[in-house]
């Protein structure tokens, strides 16, 4: 009879009875994660489509969590440890940039056959995108009106569009480094769009110029260029494998589609910090 109590692999001697201890799947949750990828139809691609967006939404949670944090360490002047997460937050942005490759590899042909399927599902209606876009100080409200109907949802959303972003934070953090910021944006209502203001360009400015003495500074603000960089990377890729794939047709969320996505690539987070460098 074999004895299923011990069990070697390879020579290692492996545990196998998990009767009274936790296993990797319980830890992980994995009978959830794994079992939620039920297709709306029977073809091949389905799966690959589910896959991908839920692979993103899970790196999407990583960065909320990591930009919050980093939020939270440079109101306290942290910058150290902001750097280490933000650090992260773009390595996280290169696997969701790349992720597009694979689903590149999904032809108009293929979508087609289940794009009905979806009705008017669309990334569109993102939360945690938007939750990613409000840390970083992209405030739009669309999606608080989509998720009025989900109280856990809206909630979330509604704590994170009333918190500072990450600009608002880095703003303050210069400020206190003895910058005169202007106090109506020190002041403003962090639930509106941020609307550039010279007072933050010409401090910005005298960072970039006297590099030797702002280090810190210098490295938080050059971090934010970073995660701004790839985000508009990602929105190219997003943008292109659409066109790959659906060309201009309008999207099932019920925009124009790809003439959409093209026009948030042009959209900013960190404006003062784009426009220093042609003035520097
Ligand atoms: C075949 C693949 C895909 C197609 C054809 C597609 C198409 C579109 C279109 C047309 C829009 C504009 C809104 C609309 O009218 O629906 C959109 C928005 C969006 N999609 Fe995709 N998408 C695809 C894959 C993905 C994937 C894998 C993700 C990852 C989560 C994603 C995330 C998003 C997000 C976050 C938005 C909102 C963008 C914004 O408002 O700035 N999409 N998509």
């Amino acid at each position: 009879m074999t004895d299923y109590q011990d069990h070697t692999l390879d020579g290692e001697e492996v545990k196998t009875d998990f009767t009274k201890d936790m296993t990797y799947s319980e830890y992980l949750n994995l009978e959830q994660i794994l079992f939620a990828q039920d297709t709306m139809s029977e073809e091949h691609d389905e799966t690959l489509f589910i896959i991908i967006h839920q692979v993103t939404e899970l790196w999407m949670k990583l960065i909320i969590h990591e930009m919050n944090s980093a939020i939270k360490d440079i109101m306290a002047d942290n910058f150290r440890e902001s750097f280490k997460k933000l650090a992260r937050v773009t390595n996280i942005q290169r696997q969701i940039i790349a992720a597009w490759d694979v689903l590149s590899t999904m032809t108009p042909s293929d979508y087609l056959k289940f794009r009905d399927a979806l009705g008017n599902a669309s990334g569109f209606q993102s939360y945690q995108n938007r939750m990613m876009e409000f840390s970083l100080g992209y405030k739009t409200t669309h999606a608080l009106k989509i998720y009025e109907k989900d109280p856990i949802i809206h909630a979330k959303l509604k704590k994170q569009i009333m918190t500072p972003s990450i600009y608002d934070e880095a703003i303050r953090a210069v400020d206190r480094a003895g910058f005169n910021i202007d106090k109506k944006v020190l002041e403003r209502d962090v639930m509106e769009k941020y609307v550039p203001d010279p007072s933050v360009k010409e401090a910005f400015k005298q960072i970039y110029l006297n590099t030797e003495d702002y280090f810190e500074l210098y490295e938080m603000l050059e971090k934010l260029v970073d995660v701004e960089d790839l985000y508009s990377q990602w929105r190219f890729r997003h943008m292109k494998t659409v066109e790959r794939i659906i060309g201009f047709k309008k999207g099932t969320g019920g925009s124009s589609g790809v003439n959409y996505l093209k026009r948030v690539i042009d959209d900013y987070f960190f404006e003062e910090l784009w426009e220093l460098r042609t003035e520097l």
